[in-house]
């Protein structure tokens, strides 16, 4: 009797947490981590549900470029802070009418703003920081369009920042946007790419950019938070450049600073 029991219980059942957990979004992260972006973007766009490129007006282009040219259906929304750079609404509206397509315009909340800019001015980043600014104009309308989708695909880059995107995958969980009930998945196709190979395709495909980029803008925001930057200065150093280097995000990406 003694014996037929130990033949019951094997180890991993009196240990349950020796069995290995099979996370089915790490496991493709894994299987794509060393494909094209093409592939990687081809893979989210066949994917079922709700799934949408944000574009922010800057080198992410390439992803709506490489999506008009797989020929699959693809949708793209623009998170419009009300204080981007007059070439960077122009651009946006190039793209649309260039590639044909709707850009989703997400808009901040009108009395949120209102309250902001009534007791604190238009400019209080430059004293309290950009966290409730970047939060009103930024977060608070992504997480909205976001509880509306199943995914989302970013241009984000591992080499746009060495202290926050230098580890983030192709393809994640993004539970900070998950609604109840609801995992959203987060796409970065171009996580592997260069800036050098962005610039690359861009002029190889003849793409349209925004020309902030011919003036020394590299990373581009919102107007009054984005500078250009010097010969050999990181891209980053242009963006929120009264802050600490670390804190370089403004919530968008919020699961980049969670990992530190
Ligand atoms: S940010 O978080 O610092 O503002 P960054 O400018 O590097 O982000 O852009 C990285 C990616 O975030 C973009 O490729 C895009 O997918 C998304 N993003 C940034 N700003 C916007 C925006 N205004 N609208 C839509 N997506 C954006
Ligand atoms: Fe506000 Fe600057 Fe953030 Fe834009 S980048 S939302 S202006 S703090």
């Amino acid at each position: 009797m003694e014996t037929f029991s130990l033949f019951l219980v094997s180890p991993l059942m009196q240990d349950p947490q020796r069995i290995p957990a099979h996370d089915p979004v790490e496991a493709l992260n894994a299987e794509y981590a060393q494909r094209s972006p093409r592939e990687i973007l081809a893979h989210a766009l066949s994917q079922p549900g709700d799934i949408a490129i944000s574009f922010s007006g800057a080198e992410d282009v390439v992803l709506i470029d490489m999506a008009a040219r797989l020929k699959k259906p693809f949708r793209v929304f623009s998170l419009d802070t009300g204080r981007l750079h007059p070439e960077t609404y122009q651009f946006l509206e190039k793209v649309r009418q260039q590639y044909g397509i709707t850009i989703e315009i997400c808009f901040p909340k009108p009395e949120a703003v209102e309250a902001m800019v009534n007791a604190k001015g238009l400019f209080s980043f430059y004293q309290d920081d950009h966290k409730e600014c970047c939060g009103i104009r930024k977060v608070q309308p992504l997480r909205a369009k976001l509880a509306t989708l199943d995914g989302w695909i970013t241009g984000q880059r591992r080499d746009q920042s060495p202290g926050t995107r230098d580890a983030i995958p192709v393809i994640q969980a993004d539970p900070g946007f998950s609604g109840p009930g609801k995992s959203l998945i987060k796409y970065n196709p171009l996580a592997n790419w260069t800036s050098a190979e962005v610039w690359s395709y861009i002029r190889m495909m003849e793409i349209p950019y925004n020309p902030l980029h011919e003036r020394g803008f590299i990373s581009i925001g919102c107007e009054p938070c984005t500078r250009p930057v010097l010969p050999n200065q990181h891209e980053r150093e242009g963006r929120w450049w009264w802050e600490e280097a670390t804190h370089k995000e403004c919530g968008l990406h919020a699961g980049n600073l969670e990992k530190e």
